[in-house]
């Protein structure tokens, strides 16, 4: 916080009168709706431009330029001159679109995730916007939940590292570049607990698994210096996030120092009353403004209300204060106030680069999992004909997945197109309409691939699911082709892990490739053909059946578990109790092999090194993902059976070998205790160095 922002802002506050305040807390919904007289008299701090989830249903980011200048300046001709903000959901990527941020936690590659965060911030910048709804932090152990698409899996450790990425990609050093946008976090916080897998349901989150499962990346991107936060849908333990002050004010600002503004989601104010929590409209605003929550999304209800509530003496003009100095501290600090218009000739130039599809490209094939290659069918060489069905053979634009309001249909890599320029010269591809065609081509060829999966409108936003089979026809398509007796390659594009216990057995390989954006196609023929590698891992666990959800690695023992034999151990009686697939796996075109574990020290006082030696066993250059692993063994709360600590990627030539080393510090291990108070506790740990969250050298220390 600079002394001459809060000077500019405190100046600023002086001379506002109450209805310019409250003016400054509603954010109306954008476009040719807004009426122009309204924002003369100064009755928005924002807009939103946003026109629902999927592509090309809103050109506003490059058609809108003009109309956000034309909005801006009405702004600028109140009697103050305070800047709009224009909010959008770029969610990953803006007219490039890069894979669904699920997929992109499955590269475990920061660096290329705030890349990525970067060119979105500069397109969706150059199109009048200057504060995207992302990142997603919503920890998600649940794949019924249509929303697990939007965030990062179920790791605290990865989804806080993403978190840090992901506010530092957007919001650069320095949110008052031109081709920076402000970050917000949301949904702050336990969204994805929702009961059942179904969107805006409750949630029941403990005080401990919410301070060290949940919570973790809302602080990362705190402490990283995000500018705005979202509150939630949900109802947490009894009390709606959008009323939660002990969150929103206590934790958020007093515990982490967060000094920026909380934004509602859509009407989630006024669903306080559905919620049961508020009598009307009246009463859900001075909740909410009271729990912390600075402007209103869509409703606007705190310009109705909130005057006749100061009147009522149901908030404080403190209490409004507070919020206006927190959005003109952030307009301020993201260089409205001196350049509150965009340049229209930067789109032209900025948008959709070769470099920007560049990069979509090496995501896209970073964030493909290989999870079957049997007899090493991948990649494919020898193979003379090739079948290429099922319901994605001829994708383009379905690629993009969920979120996607500025990608173009027109700007995808047709599937078939990069199929047929990336394949070897002497392979003859046959791509088929439907079944009875797939039948009849499958006849020719020598192996065949199917591109199944779920449509990007079966994921996302309240796109819940009681059932995480292959859609409809799809099975029935596996069975068939597997019949005639040869390789069958299954690739998965979707938004959340599908149940495919069934196909794993029948195919051959299977490599899960997510909704993988703009150049999804192209970056699937690379690996396909072995122009490059998979190297991607599990954000979250693969389920073998809906009912085993929610299924996470991090669980905890129980007194019976899970890996015990016998009748009254934890279990199913007609399935296995262990996942599909275990997060962190994910397999590549080489094998590697751990070996030496060291430890610097037996007793934790300082930080322990530990490191282990990974041998590259196959015979192709392969990357590999370390993963460091811990568990406290005894604790005065019961604790995971193992958490993720840190992971490094490596790149070995056949026969290489590497040592790969991690540092362990009591921080690292510290945990929240059923007082509420944090730390670490002496008694025995189990370190792993590993491939998964399922394998891996181990050994003991204490502290
Ligand atoms: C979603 C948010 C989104 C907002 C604005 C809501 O329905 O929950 O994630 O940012 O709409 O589009």
């Amino acid at each position: 916080m600079t002394d001459s922002t809060e000077q500019f802002i405190n100046q600023l506050l002086g001379q506002m009168t109450l209805e310019e305040k409250i003016g400054q807390l509603n954010q109306p919904e954008g476009g040719d709706r807004i009426d122009p007289e309204a924002l003369r008299q100064g009755k928005a701090g924002s807009v939103i431009k946003s026109a629902g989830a999927l592509n090309g249903q809103s050109r506003t980011v490059s058609e809108g330029v003009e109309q956000a200048n034309r909005l801006q300046q009405c702004a600028l001709e109140a009697r103050l001159k305070i800047p709009l903000i224009f909010g959008r959901d770029v969610i990953h990527g803006c007219r490039t679109i890069f894979p669904i941020p699920l997929a992109q936690a499955a590269a475990f590659n920061l660096e290329l995730t705030q890349k990525a965060a970067s060119i979105a911030a500069k397109e969706a910048s150059a199109g009048g916007i200057k504060w995207t709804f992302a990142p997603m932090l919503d920890i998600a152990r649940d794949p019924r939940w249509g929303r697990v698409a939007e965030g990062n899996g179920e790791d605290p450790y990865l989804g806080a590292q993403m978190a840090a990425s992901l506010v530092r990609g957007y919001q650069g050093d320095d949110m008052a570049q031109r081709d920076k946008l402000v970050a917000c976090a949301k949904h702050y916080v336990g969204y994805g607990s929702a009961e059942g897998g179904r969107d805006y349901e409750n949630g029941e989150i403990s005080e401990p698994t919410l301070r060290d499962v949940y919570l973790p990346p809302f602080e990362s991107a705190v402490r990283s210096g995000v500018g705005t936060v979202m509150s939630a849908f949900l109802d947490l333990n009894g009390t709606p996030a959008t009323a939660n002050r002990r969150l929103l004010t206590d934790v958020l600002r007093g515990e982490w120092g967060f000094d920026g503004y909380v934004i509602s989601d859509w009407a989630s104010i006024a669903e306080l009353i559905n919620h049961g929590v508020a009598e009307d409209r009246a009463d859900a605003a001075s909740i909410a403004l009271h729990a912390g929550v600075d402007m209103d999304m869509c409703t606007d209800i705190y310009l109705e209300t909130l005057a006749a509530n100061l009147q009522a003496g149901k908030v404080s003009i403190q209490e409004i204060d507070e919020a206006v100095c927190r959005i003109l501290r952030i307009k301020h600090r993201a260089g409205l106030f001196e350049h509150p218009y965009t340049d229209p000739s930067r789109y032209a130039r900025e948008v959709l680069t070769s470099e920007s599809r560049q990069l979509a490209r090496q995501f896209a094939r970073q964030c493909m999992v290989l999870l079957k290659n049997k007899d090493n069918v991948l990649p494919l060489k020898g193979i003379r004909k090739i079948l290429v069905a099922g319901t994605f053979a001829h994708a383009s634009a379905e690629l993009y997945g969920t979120w996607s309001l500025d990608g173009r249909p027109e700007d995808a890599v047709p599937l078939e197109g990069a199929f047929k320029e990336l394949k070897p010269k002497d392979v003859e591809l046959y791509f088929a309409d439907d079944h009875d065609q797939a039948l009849d081509y499958a006849l020719e060829t020598d192996l065949i691939i199917l591109l199944l999966g779920e449509h990007p409108r079966r994921s996302g936003e309240n796109a819940n699911l009681s059932d995480l089979s292959l859609p409809p026809g799809q099975a029935e398509l596996v069975d068939l082709m597997v019949t005639l007796g040869k390789p069958v390659v299954m690739v998965i594009f979707a938004g959340r892990p599908l149940v495919i216990t069934r196909q794993l057995q029948q195919v051959d390989a299977v490599l899960y490739a997510w909704h993988p954006g703009i150049e999804g196609g192209a970056a699937l023929a690379e690996i396909l053909f072995g122009i490059h590698a998979p190297s991607a891992r599990l954000p979250i666990t693969f389920p073998r059946a809906t009912g085993q959800v929610p299924i996470y690695y991090n669980h905890k023992n129980s007194g019976r578990p899970i890996t015990s034999e016998g009748w009254f151990s934890s279990r199913y009686v007609d399935i296995p109790s262990s996942p599909l697939f275990s997060f962190g796996s994910g397999l590549s075109y080489t094998s590697f092999e751990y070996a030496d574990l060291q430890l610097s020290s037996q007793v934790l006082r300082d930080p322990i090194s530990i490191s282990a030696e990974v041998t590259n066993t196959g015979n192709q250059t392969g990357n590999e993902l370390v993963q460091l692993y811990v568990r406290d063994l005894v604790g005065s709360l019961t604790r995971p059976v193992r958490e993720l600590k840190g992971f490094q990627r490596i790149e070995l030539q056949p026969g290489e070998k590497q040592r790969v080393r991690f540092t362990l510090t009591e921080e690292m291990l510290a945990f929240t205790r059923a007082d509420g108070s944090r730390g670490i506790e002496p008694g025995g740990y189990h370190v792993w160095i590993a491939h998964d969250s399922a394998s891996g050298l181990c050994a003991g220390f204490r502290i």
